[in-house]
């Protein structure tokens, strides 16, 4: 992907957060959030939010004293977070880049996927997917929330069970047994909620 076409994605993405259109943003964390603590090691393990938008679901995983790391490119979304954190005093990193061109030092206990991939163009998806692999320690637990549009174009893209079974291969990754957990968005959309182990 060539970086003229990077620029233009975040500039689109930068202006609907200017323009208040961000029907996906719940205005607080999703209920998913609750179903996610028993899934994964106790605070103050590792969580990586990645296209965090304006995280809400960063500043209740800081506030329960979880070591919370957030990116997104969309300047407005990071810099409000990073004032809802400093209002109550609560710390986590937040990193405004590109996905794609981020390498962390550190992997991660956690990556807490939620509507990032199916924001995504499709022709990325598989790097993304090689990318969550690789910031995960092994024995790393994602948590996932996919869009169920059952429509064409995006986003916010479908992306439908058989299509993650081929992003996440059961030789890499180890499946929750639960594959058709529903999360209802108040957009009338419907997020499929999956938890998946990076295998060793
Ligand atoms: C649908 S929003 C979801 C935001 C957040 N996860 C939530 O649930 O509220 C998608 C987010 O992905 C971010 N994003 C899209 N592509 C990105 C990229 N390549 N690198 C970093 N952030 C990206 C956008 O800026 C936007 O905040």
């Amino acid at each position: 992907m060539s970086q003229e076409i990077d620029k233009k994605q975040q500039a689109e993405w930068e202006k609907r957060y200017i323009d208040k259109k961000t029907a996906w943003d719940r205005g607080d964390v999703s209920p998913a959030l609750e179903k996610t603590l028993s899934k994964i090691p106790e605070p103050p393990s590792k969580v990586l939010i990645p296209a965090c938008g304006r995280g809400h679901e960063v500043v209740s995983l800081a506030a329960l004293g979880f070591d919370v790391t957030g990116v997104d490119f969309a300047p407005s979304a990071i810099h409000d977070l990073k004032y809802r954190l400093s209002r109550k005093n609560l710390i986590a990193t937040l990193i405004d880049t590109d996905l794609f061109e981020w390498e962390p030092s550190e992997s991660f206990d956690v990556i807490y996927e939620q509507t990032a991939l199916c924001a995504l163009n499709p022709d990325l998806w598989p790097e993304y997917a090689r990318r969550l692999y690789h910031w995960l320690r092994p024995g790393g637990i994602l948590v996932g929330m996919f869009m169920q549009t059952n429509r064409d174009g995006g986003p916010p893209w479908h992306v439908s069970l058989t299509t993650l079974q081929e992003l996440f291969p059961k030789t890499l990754w180890g499946w929750s047994d639960n594959l058709n957990e529903i999360i209802e968005h108040p957009s009338g959309l419907q997020e499929r909620f999956i938890t998946l182990k990076r295998q060793d």
